[in-house]
C-alpha cells in the first residue's frame, strides 16, 4: 500500500471525472460519497454496515470531537480511526462551520474564532493552527484548513472580506500542517467567494498560489437554490488544477450529486442519507420515499426491490410500522439503506464516466428524482 497521498485521473466523460486518491490507509474511487460520522459514528450504524455499503472513506468534525470527547483524549486512546473502529480514511472538516452554525456567543477576529460550546457553554478558541494540531491528534487522513463559511445573502463587500480572511487562515493552516503532520496526510484548501463569480476565481487562485494536494468548494448549499449551487460549482472547478481532487462541502440531494460530478466535482459528505433516515425518509431507485405516510401500512413490497442492500428488502409496511412507532430499528435501516443508496448512485456514476454513459445517466436520474430536488 502507498505510503504517499495521490490522485490519478482514470477516465473523463464531458467534465466529468473517473478518478482514484491513493492513501496510506487504502484507495478512494471517486467521484466519492462520504458518510458523515460527525461524532465518531455514522449515527445509526454499525463501522462495519458502513464499509460493506462501499465506503471508502468517511468525515469527522472537529467541532465535535475537541468538545467531546476532546482531541487530546482521542490521542491518548490511539487515535479517532481506532477509537471508533473506522481503519478505512477519514477527512475531518475544520470546525469553522460548525462553530458558526452550533455554538453560542462566536466572536471571530484575524487570530481565529472564540466560542461557547453548544453543550456546556464552555470558552475555547479555535486558531487556524490549533484546528490543524487537533486534527492531526485525531489523526485523520484529510484535513480541512480552517475558513469562514460565507453566510448568504452577503454583499460583495461582505463576501470578499470573509475570503480575505479565509485565505489567510489557509495559508497559516498549511504552515502550520508542514510542522505537525505525518507523511501521506493531507490538507485541503477551500474555496469561498458566496455567488460572486470573480470571487470564486480569486479565492481558487489565492488557493492554488498556496499550493494543496486538494481543494474543497465551500459556502454552498447554504440557501442559494439548486440552479445557483451548480452555476457556482462550474465556475470553481474551471480554476481548479485537473490534477488535483475537488470536493463539494454539505451537498446533497442525487440529483444536485449528479450536476455537481457534471461540473468536475470528485468528493462529497452531506447529512442527508442518514439524517433523513433518522426521520422516515428514504432514498430509492424510484425515488424518494416517505416511510410515515399511511399509504404504505400494508404494503407489502421491499423498500427498494432494484437496491442490493439487506435493509432495502424489508417490507415498506414493516419500515412504516418501525418509524410511526419510534423504534430505534427504524433509523437504523433507514440509515443504511440510504448510505448504501448513495453508495450506489456513486458506484453507478464512475461506470457510467468509464464507459461514457454520464450524460444519459444523469438523464435518467432526472427522470427517476426531478431535475431539482423534490
Ligand atoms: N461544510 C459545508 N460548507 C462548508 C464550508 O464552507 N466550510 C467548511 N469548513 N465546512 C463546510
Amino acid at each position: 500500500m502507498t505510503k504517499d497521498f495521490t490522485f490519478r485521473l482514470l477516465a473523463r466523460d464531458g467534465a466529468a471525472r473517473r478518478g482514484e486518491i491513493a492513501t496510506p490507509r487504502g484507495p478512494i474511487r471517486t467521484p466519492a460519497f462520504m458518510p458523515v460520522g460527525t461524532a465518531a459514528t455514522v449515527k445509526a450504524m454499525f463501522p462495519e454496515t458502513v464499509e460493506a455499503t462501499g465506503a471508502d472513506i468517511i468525515l469527522g468534525n472537529t467541532y465535535h470531537l475537541m468538545l467531546r470527547p476532546g482531541a487530546e483524549r482521542v490521542a491518548r486512546l490511539g487515535g479517532l480511526h481506532r477509537f471508533m473502529h473506522w481503519e478505512k480514511p477519514i477527512l475531518t472538516d475544520s470546525g469553522g462551520y460548525q462553530v458558526m452554525s452550533l455554538s453560542k456567543l462566536r466572536k471571530i477576529t484575524e487570530e481565529g474564532v472564540a466560542f461557547q460550546s453548544h453543550i456546556d457553554g464552555s470558552r475555547h478558541m479555535l486558531t487556524p493552527e490549533r484546528a490543524v494540531e487537533i486534527q492531526c491528534l485525531l489523526g485523520s487522513d484529510i484535513q480541512m484548513v480552517l475558513d469562514e463559511c460565507t453566510p448568504f445573502p452577503a454583499t460583495r463587500d461582505e463576501a470578499k472580506r470573509s475570503l480575505d480572511l479565509s485565505m489567510r487562515w489557509a495559508a497559516r493552516c498549511k504552515t502550520a500542517f508542514a510542522e505537525m503532520s505525518k507523511p501521506g496526510q493531507a490538507l485541503f484548501g477551500i474555496v469561498q467567494g458566496s455567488t460572486y463569480p470573480d470571487l470564486r476565481k480569486e479565492s481558487a487562485g489565492a488557493l492554488v498560489e498556496i499550493g494543496f494536494p486538494g481543494y474543497a468548494i465551500g459556502g454552498l448549499a447554504v440557501g442559494e437554490g439548486h440552479e445557483t449551487m451548480v452555476e457556482m460549482v462550474g465556475i470553481t472547478t474551471q480554476f481548479l488544477p485537473e490534477d488535483k481532487p475537488r470536493y463539494l462541502m454539505g451537498v446533497g440531494t442525487p440529483q444536485d450529486l449528479i450536476a455537481a460530478i457534471g461540473q468536475g466535482v470528485d468528493m462529497f459528505d452531506c447529512v442527508m442519507p442518514t439524517r433523513s433516515g433518522r426521520h422516515g425518509q428514504a432514498f430509492t431507485w424510484a425515488g424518494r420515499c416517505n416511510l410515515r405516510n399511511s399509504q404504505y401500512a400494508e404494503d407489502e413490497t421491499p423498500l427498494d426491490a432494484e437496491s442490493s442492500c439487506p435493509a432495502a428488502q424489508y417490507s415498506r409496511a414493516y419500515l412504516h410500522h418501525l418509524v410511526k412507532s419510534g423504534e430505534m430499528l427504524g433509523a437504523m435501516l433507514l440509515s443504511w439503506a440510504n448510505i448504501h443508496f448513495y453508495q450506489e448512485l456513486m458506484a453507478r456514476a464512475r461506470t457510467a464516466i468509464e464507459v461514457g454513459e454520464f450524460d444519459d445517466f444523469s438523464k435518467e436520474m432526472g427522470r427517476r428524482y426531478g431535475d431539482t430536488g423534490p
